[in-house]
């Protein structure tokens, strides 16, 4: 099997799950316990804290473990609407987010009466720091943009961003590290950032696990009442052994982060010049400042779920557009958003890697998707 899929999620490391069991198995009790099971499973959590805080270059108590990237994004950005709306009713986003960003924004519009500018892009899918600049008003209260495209892979200036913001100190700055975490470095102190979301599952941990970083001092509302966990920011008994599991994932993808993403920019590399010399395939992933996973094309004319389907017979997992959105049949909108042209949205393929792929695979992939494409258009003919 080649598994190019790792945007939508990836296969936990085997460490991960041997954590996970062992942790499930031993040390059950519930952290808020007052007896030694409970402190033994709160030990292990704040064990867990510590790791990931040392990880990512924060501190201890600025990391809040949540249930994944989509609570992450639903706590920071409903959090800090319903925080700080007497202050001002304004936020600031982009026309690319994933929709867990996309669609709590369209909730607190309709139901909290706020108002979302989305900032456009150019044909790389970046946004332009002059916008951001433009957009801010003095009832902004958050800005909310992704550092990696979960679709395209484009990095956007998050630190550039940072800079910008760090002028306004009543703006919260959140960003959404979920396809940026181990593949392309972030400084969260150097980029000002108030709040970051990870999910655990794109880095080799479990499904139903993630980190928002809060930074001290930030003000945001719960999403969950309730026992006071996390500091009151998300209650909830903690799922100890999937946070211990996320914590060595993290540590894991995160040693030797450069030598590993320099080898899957290299795979990508050779994906995308195979790719390239086929008939009639447009590149979107932009050849410089973007994520090195993450390749995206289209294929006009072509109806992708149809290549999708023949590259699963040959045991070669892709996608079209982002997981979300590909059981909808939607086209995908960060293509949309960067070139307004719907043919090329419509037929986009999505090639997304991790460490655990090879060069062998690439070249295996390169002949069948050519085998594949050139079949397609003589059916077509
Ligand atoms: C950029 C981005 N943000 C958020 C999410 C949601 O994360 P989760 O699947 O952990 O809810 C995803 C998942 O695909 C993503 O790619």
């Amino acid at each position: 099997m080649i598994y190019f899929d790792n945007s939508a999620t990836t296969q936990p490391y085997p460490e991960v799950l041997d954590s996970f069991m062992k942790v499930s198995q031993r040390y059950f009790g519930n952290p808020s316990s007052l007896h030694s099971l409970g402190a033994e499973a709160e030990k292990l959590l704040s064990q867990s804290r510590k790791q990931a805080a040392d990880l990512l270059g924060v501190r201890e108590n600025e990391v809040f473990f949540t249930s994944g990237g989509t609570e992450g994004n639903n706590l920071a950005i409903k959090g800090a609407a319903v925080k700080h709306s007497k202050r001002g009713r304004h936020i600031i986003s982009t026309a690319v987010e994933h929709p867990s960003v996309k669609e709590a924004l369209e909730q607190i519009r309709e139901e909290l009466d706020f108002e979302i500018t989305y900032l456009g892009v150019d044909e790389e899918g970046r946004i332009s720091l002059e916008e951001l600049v433009q957009a801010l008003r003095p009832d902004t209260i958050l800005v909310s943009i992704m550092h990696v495209n979960n679709e395209t892979g484009t990095i956007q200036p998050i630190e550039e961003a940072g800079a910008i913001l760090s002028k306004y100190p009543k703006v919260l700055f959140h960003v959404d590290h979920v396809q940026g975490a181990g593949k392309v470095r972030l400084d969260i102190q150097r980029c000002k950032i108030d709040l970051l979301t990870l999910s655990s599952h794109k880095v080799h941990g479990l499904k139903g696990n993630g980190i928002l970083y809060i930074r001290n001092g930030v003000q945001i509302s719960p999403l969950f009442a309730g026992g006071s966990q996390e500091s009151r920011f998300r209650s909830g008994t903690e799922n100890v052994a999937g946070i211990v599991a996320m914590a060595r994932a993290l540590r894991i993808t995160m040693t030797d982060m450069d030598i590993k993403t320099e080898e899957i920019d290299r795979i990508r590399k050779r994906i995308r010049d195979g790719i390239s010399s086929m008939d009639s395939v447009s590149m979107n992933t932009p050849s410089d400042g973007s994520a090195p996973h993450i390749l995206n094309f289209s294929v006009p004319g072509i109806n992708t779920e149809v290549v999708v389907r023949a590259l699963q017979e040959r045991e070669i997992f892709v996608s079209t557009t982002s997981a979300c959105s590909s059981k909808k049949k939607a086209s995908s909108s960060t293509v949309l958003a960067m070139f307004k042209d719907s043919r090329r949205a419509d037929s986009t393929l999505r090639i997304s890697l991790s460490s655990q792929n090879t060069m062998e695979e690439a070249e295996h992939f390169i002949s069948a998707a050519e085998d594949i494409l050139t079949n397609l258009r003589e059916v077509m003919r």
